[in-house]
C-alpha cells in the first residue's frame, strides 16, 4: 500500500515510523515531513494546509491511505474533500472535528449528554462574559472557541486579569476569529491524563494512556508549549477510572454525536483532569497527541495500519491491540527560547550515537537536511523515546540518549516523568496556579 502522512512534527514521524513497519506498507510519503521522515519515506513539498494539493497528490499517486497528523486540515474539511473523490483517509470529517475546533460545540455537547467537565458559560458577547465573571469564584479559565495554536487557553487568577483577557480576545482580535467567542470555566484541580481512542463511528478501542508535560521549564514553570515530554502509561489511571471513562464519557459522547447525525471516525483524544471526584473532560482533540504519540506508539506491538483502516470500515470492534508492557519516556529537545523567539539552522550532532542505544527511538520534529547534515528548523526539534523495565529505567535511558545529542542552545526539561517515579502529590501541587 501507498501511505501518505500529512504533517511535519514528531507525531508524524512516529506515525510514519510505525506504519512503515507494517508488512502491507510499500511506500510512505510525508507532506511536508522533516529530516526524520525523509529517512523512512519520501518527503513531498506540500504544506499540511494546502488541501487541494493534497487531494491532487493522493489521486495522481494512487495513495491507498492518507493519515492526517495535525488538527487544522481536519477542521478545514480535508476528510470531506478526500471523501468526495473516494480517496481513503484516516480522520474525522469537518463536522466531527468541531469537537476540537469549537470549544463551545464540545461544551454544549458534553452538557447535553451529562459528560463530566468543568462548569462553564459560553459567550458571544463580551459584556455577557464580563458579567459572568462578576459572579464566579477565581481562578477561572478563559478559552478561545476556535483553534489558536494551543495558546487559546488562559488561566485568570483574578477579575482584573479576566476582564483584560476577555477584552483582548473578544474585542481586540487576539487569536483572530478563534477568540471572538469564548468559554469561561471553572478551574479544575487534579492531575491530567491523555486518553487516545480509535473510533469507527459507533465503536472504539483505547490505546495505552499517557501524560504530557506542557510547561517549558522544570517543575512545571515557564510558559505553556506544544509539549516538552511525555510518558506512558499514565501513573494516575486505574481500572475504576477506565470503567467510568467508558460509561460517563465515551459512550454518552458517541451517542450524543449520533443524535446529531455526526459520525466520528479517526482518533479521539480526550484530555482529562483526574480529581477527587473522578475524571472530567478538559478538552477533546480529534487527532493523535504530540508528544504522547511518540511515547505510545513505541509500546504498540500490533500493526497500526489495519487499525487505522478499521476506523474507516467500521471494523474496530474486531481488532485487538497488543502492547509492550514496559513503560516509555519521551524527552523533547527544543530550540533555546522556544516557545517564544528562537533561532534555527543549528547543526545537530550525535544522532547516530544516541540511536545506537537499545530500546531508544529518535523522532524528528523541527529538523531539515542541509549541507549533508541535519540542522534545526523549528521550536521543538526532536523527541527521544526510551522503553525500560520500569519508568525509572526508561527515564535513565531516554536521558542517556538525550545527552549524546548536541546542537547550539538546545533546551530540554530534566524532570520528564520524574514525579511518576517518586510521588504523585508533586503533580497535584504543580497543576494549581
Ligand atoms: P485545553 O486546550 O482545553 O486542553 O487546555 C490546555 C491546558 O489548559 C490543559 O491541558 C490544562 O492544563 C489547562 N486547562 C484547561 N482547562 C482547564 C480547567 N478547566 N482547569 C484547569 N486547567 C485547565
Ligand atoms: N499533547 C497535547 C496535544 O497534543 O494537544
Amino acid at each position: 500500500m501507498k501511505i501518505l502522512v500529512v504533517g511535519s512534527g514528531g507525531r508524524e514521524h512516529a506515525l510514519a515510523w510505525k506504519l512503515k513497519q507494517s508488512p502491507d506498507a510499500e511506500r510512505i510519503f510525508c507532506t511536508p515531513g522533516n529530516a526524520g521522515t525523509a529517512e523512512i519515506g519520501e518527503n513531498v513539498a506540500i504544506s499540511a494546509g494546502d488541501l487541494r494539493a493534497l487531494v491532487r497528490f493522493a489521486k495522481e499517486n494512487r495513495v491507498d491511505l492518507t493519515v492526517i497528523g495535525p488538527d487544522d486540515p481536519l477542521a478545514a474539511g480535508v476528510v470531506d474533500l478526500f471523501a468526495m473523490e473516494d480517496l481513503p483517509i484516516f480522520g474525522p470529517t469537518k463536522a466531527a472535528a468541531r469537537l476540537e475546533s469549537s470549544k463551545i460545540f464540545a461544551k454544549e455537547l458534553m452538557r447535553e449528554n451529562g459528560i463530566p467537565t468543568a462548569e462553564a458559560g459560553t459567550f458571544e458577547r463580551s459584556d455577557d462574559a464580563l458579567r459572568f465573571c462578576d459572579r464566579v469564584r477565581f481562578p477561572i479559565v478563559i478559552k478561545a472557541d476556535g483553534l489558536a495554536l494551543g495558546k487559546g487557553v488562559i488561566i485568570a487568577p483574578d477579575p482584573a486579569v479576566a476582564r483584560s483577557i476577555i477584552d483582548e480576545m473578544m474585542n481586540q482580535g487576539r487569536f483572530g476569529e478563534a477568540g471572538r467567542r469564548v468559554v469561561v470555566e471553572e478551574f479544575l484541580r487534579g492531575t491530567e491524563c491523555s486518553l487516545h481512542a480509535l473510533v469507527d463511528g459507533t465503536r472504539y478501542r483505547l490505546l495505552q494512556t499517557a501524560r504530557d508535560h506542557k510547561r517549558a521549564l522544570d517543575g512545571d514553570a515557564g510558559p505553556n508549549t506544544g509539549g516538552m515530554g511525555a510518558f506512558s502509561p499514565a501513573n494516575n489511571w486505574s481500572a475504576e477510572l477506565e470503567d467510568q471513562f467508558h460509561k460517563k464519557i465515551m459512550r454518552p459522547l458517541l451517542r450524543g454525536l449520533q443524535e446529531k447525525k455526526i459520525t466520528f471516525r479517526g482518533l479521539l483524544y480526550p484530555g482529562l483532569m483526574i480529581g477527587a471526584d473522578g475524571a472530567r473532560v478538559l478538552e477533546f482533540n480529534c487527532r493523535f497527541g504530540d508528544p504522547e504519540t511518540q511515547a505510545i506508539l513505541p509500546r504498540m506491538k500490533s500493526d497500526l495500519l489495519p487499525l487505522l483502516e478499521s476506523t474507516i470500515d467500521g471494523r474496530i470492534e474486531g481488532c485487538r491491540i497488543e502492547w509492550d508492557q514496559r513503560p516509555s519516556v519521551t524527552v523533547v529537545l527544543a530550540s533555546g527560547g522556544y516557545p517564544d523567539k528562537y533561532e534555527t539552522g543549528k547543526p545537530i550532532s550525535g544522532l547516530s550515537e544516541a540511536a545506537k542505544l537499545g530500546d531508544v527511538q529518535i523522532f524528528h520534529a523541527g529538523t531539515r537536511r542541509a549541507n549533508g547534515g541535519i540542522v534545526t528548523a523549528g521550536g521543538r526539534v526532536l523527541a527521544v523515546t526510551a522503553l525500560g523495565s520500569t519508568i525509572q529505567a526508561a527515564r535513565a535511558r531516554a536521558y542517556d540518549a538525550v545527552t549524546r545529542i548536541h546542537f547550539e542552545e538546545c533546551h530540554y526539561r530534566r524532570d520528564i516523568a520524574l514525579a511518576a517515579t517518586t510521588n504523585e502529590r508533586e503533580f497535584i501541587k504543580t497543576t494549581s496556579p
